[in-house]
């Protein structure tokens, strides 16, 4: 149906159209009855239907209809599977539809910073690359059923300490490569109808008024169409943000807001096409909903259910193994730990679904005849040791096959609203699993946690499990993992360090609660771990099954990459195991052109291949001159040098198996101004400018040869000292060696200055 959306908008009166510009309450936007404007509902997010019919609050208080609890981002974002990620959405899209909500407020894409922030179950990666091709999927599904996704928080929202005060202070090149590049990707790529910005300022100014974030990045130069609202209660100025680029106020502000936008329209602060504009852009969004039927849509709570199982069987990552697992079903097997009853599946706060139905381990078990004994130690929900718990639980695990600890950090240590103050799990967990590891060498960690956990014990136990927060099928997902029913195919989708001091943003996290410096720069995770040469517990991208993969025969279609162009990268995967499983084949770039300041390789590519025993296949990805590019802010712009990347393919970013190598060949150059203080190292190692400088310095050979000097003086200064201060001496200094006349030196900066231009 064709909607004339200025016909509406010029018989909307000004209070009606301010009016629109903010939420009916805490889920519905105003609708205006008498031109047949309805006013949709939105709710919560991002892995299920937080949908509240009675008392509405957006803070996971009041209960909301039952649901069904997907895995959590933490999870998803381990599956390093995009069709999984597409397949979620569309359930959840479908439940939309059945329920009538015009917007999912979701997928959640701010970077992990740190670990400890209280958020993170919710977040995908310390990633960008693989957090936003993930989350472009789930958009693309939700979003398949003709219902919006909001992408949140729009940005550099990494923590949850003054998250609504507090300003996230970054470079624009750390803002660019690492807080937005997922944002980019997906807007770019699958198109949300609408974005959330968060909470918190960027570089000082408001996310929810910030023209940079929200007008000229987002729509001028990612070509955005939808609407953006603000996160609940982050407006601090109504009519910047409006003239800034946030349409939608939520929740409702009674009408004062409204009010304020109206006055500042009559008074002429505000021009009225801008109010227009934002009108214009909800009611799109509004009809693109409203306008489209899906009778047939049904939210079916026990196939999705089933659904959530299955999912997070391909999210679980086998962290460890020396030989525990998979378990046999006629295993004699001690279970501890209180998660095994009362699994930790979601974290809390506005993303908590009130889940119809829950699978622990310990049911999944018994539904299927395996020989289980089940001691506590410790409870699910506190960090609390008991004596009697204890020796019940290592007599249980002494007598047994093998143990199986339930661990995880309870909902207090991990929630929205605060962040964690350490990183270790509950001290009764860690002396448990220490007690059990040296009675039972069959000991195996089932880990519940939302973001990386220190692990003192992970030598003296001999395997690990990761579940993540796994959603409401989680037991059953673990117990097809323990006994080999599926295979593991998770891959960590963030670095564990051995301790939280070794965590990059350590020094500034979170700040003094005024402003947080991102001072580690794009060096986030790996890209730190990885430049330090540090040590980690389990890398990025780790993860191990089953079955063992052999990888062959790293190729590419070319060997030059010429801007604008892509290069294939070829592997072929052999399953050299006997059974089936899934790789997740890792793309890594690598600068080789002598660029400074790159992380040793970043993420580029990534693909999940499922193989029989024996089965090979070839696994193609591609690259393109964005792979290679770091955001240069002298060019305002993406930026590659010319020259030599390697494309490293591997099974982590610490197990690369094979590469190949491309030359870029670019005519783009870095410009750069220069002046009296451009030094001839600068000079010289440009392509531009380094003739002239050549040409200078061979005229005027003389000036740098050393007088005959004595033994003392010619240890005192080498050659290569020489050539060394030359290259870092300005021009200015050039000038009073040389002793050039003023004239000269202006005339040669002006012909240097020329040579940029060409
Ligand atoms: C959260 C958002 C959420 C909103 C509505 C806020 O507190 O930050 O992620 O969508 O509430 O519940």
């Amino acid at each position: 149906m064709e909607r004339n959306i200025q016909e509406l908008i010029e018989k909307m009166t000004l209070e009606e159209k301010a009016g629109l510009c903010s939420g009916a309450d805490v889920w519905h936007l105003k609708g205006v009855e008498r031109l047949g404007i309805p006013g949709v509902m939105v709710s919560d997010g991002p892995h299920g239907l937080r949908k509240q019919n009675q008392e509405a609050d957006h803070l996971g208080i009041n209960d909301s209809i039952k649901a069904v609890c997907f895995p959590a981002a933490c999870a998803t974002a381990a599956s390093f599977d995009e069709a999984l990620l597409e397949r979620m959405g569309r359930a959840l899209g479908e439940e939309c539809r059945a329920e009538d909500v015009s917007v999912l407020l979701g997928p959640a894409v701010n970077i992990k910073r740190s670990p400890l922030c209280g958020r993170n179950f919710e977040y995908f990666s310390e990633d960008p690359y693989l957090a936003g091709k993930l989350a472009a999927a789930q958009v693309r599904g939700v979003q398949s059923w003709d219902v919006g996704t909001s992408v949140k928080h729009y940005a550099a929202n990494n923590q949850e300490h003054r998250r609504m005060t507090c300003s996230s202070d970054m470079s624009e090149r750390t803002l660019r490569e690492i807080y937005l590049a997922p944002f980019e990707t997906i807007v770019k790529e699958a198109r949300p109808w609408t974005l959330m910005c968060s909470y918190n300022k960027i570089n000082g100014v408001f996310a929810s008024e910030n023209p940079h974030t929200l007008t000229e990045i987002l729509r001028d130069e990612w070509g955005f169409d939808g609407y953006v609202m603000s996160d609940w209660g982050a407006v601090n100025d109504r009519v910047k943000g409006l003239a800034a680029g946030l349409e939608l106020e939520m929740p409702s502000s009674n009408g004062v807001r409204d009010a304020q936008i109206v006055a500042a329209v009559r008074g002429g602060a505000l021009d009225e096409a801008v109010l227009d504009k934002a009108v214009a852009r909800i009611l799109n969004i509004v009809f693109r909903y409203a306008d489209v039927q899906h009778p047939e849509a049904k939210f079916d709570r026990a196939a999705h259910h089933a659904l959530a199982a299955e999912l997070e069987k391909e999210c679980a990552v086998l962290l460890q193994n020396k030989g525990a697992l998979p378990l046999a079903r006629a295993a004699k097997v001690a279970y501890i730990g209180g998660v095994a009853e009362k699994p930790r599946y979601q974290g809390g706060g506005s993303s908590h679904i009130n889940a119809g139905a829950v699978t622990s381990a310990l049911d999944a078990a018994r539904v299927n005849g395996t020989d289980v004994v089940y001691a506590e130690g410790f409870p699910a929900d506190r960090d609390e040791t008991d004596e009697a718990k204890f020796a019940a639980a290592v007599e249980a695990a002494r007598a047994a096959d093998a143990a199986i600890i339930f661990a995880g950090l309870p909902d207090s240590f991990e929630s929205e609203g605060y962040d964690r103050s350490h990183m270790r799990l509950p001290e009764c967990q860690n002396e448990l699993i220490a007690r059990v590891a040296a009675v039972q060498p069959n000991t195996v960690v089932v880990l519940h946690n939302g973001s990386p956990v220190e692990c003192p014990w992970a030598e003296s136990v001999n395997a690990v499990l990761e579940m993540y927060l796994g959603g409401q099928g989680v037991g059953a997902a673990a117990d097809a993992l323990l006994y080999g029913d599926a295979n593991p195919s998770g891959r960590l989708p963030e670095t564990f360090p051995y301790q939280l001091e070794d965590n990059p943003s350590h020094l500034n996290f979170p700040g003094d609660g005024k402003n947080v410096e991102y001072a580690e720069g794009v060096f986030v995770g790996y890209r730190y771990y990885d430049k330090k040469k540090m040590a980690v517990r389990w890398p990025f991208g780790h993860g191990l099954s089953y079955t063992t993969f052999e990888y062959s025969n790293v190729r590419v279609s070319a060997d030059v990459l010429n801007d604008g162009g892509t290069v294939t990268v070829y592997a072929d995967i052999k399953n050299t195991g006997d059974r089936a499983g899934r790789e997740v084949v890792q793309l890594y770039v690598a600068d080789r052109t002598g660029t400074a300041g790159r992380p040793e390789k970043e993420l580029k590519g990534f693909a999940k291949v499922a193989l029989e025993p024996g089965e090979t296949k070839t696994v193609e990805l591609s690259v393109d001159a964005r792979s290679l590019s770091w955001y240069s802010e002298a060019l305002g712009g993406w930026y590659a040098a010319p020259g030599r990347y390697e494309l490293l393919v591997g099974h982590s970013s610490r197990d690369i198996r094979g590469k190949a190598a491309v030359m870029f060949q670019t005519g783009k150059l870095l410009p750069f101004h220069v002046d009296e203080n451009t030094t001839v190292g600068e000079l010289l190692a440009d392509a531009r400018t380094a003739p002239i400088l050549q040409e200078l310095l061979e005229k005027r050979k003389g000036f740098l040869k050393k007088e005959e000097s004595s033994d003392a003086a010619r240890e005192a200064i080498t050659t290569e000292m020489i050539s060394r201060m030359v290259e870092n001496a300005p021009l200015r200094m050039v000038q009073d060696f040389m002793k050039l006349p003023g004239e000269v030196m202006a005339a040669l900066i002006e012909r240097l200055n020329l040579q940029m231009e060409k």
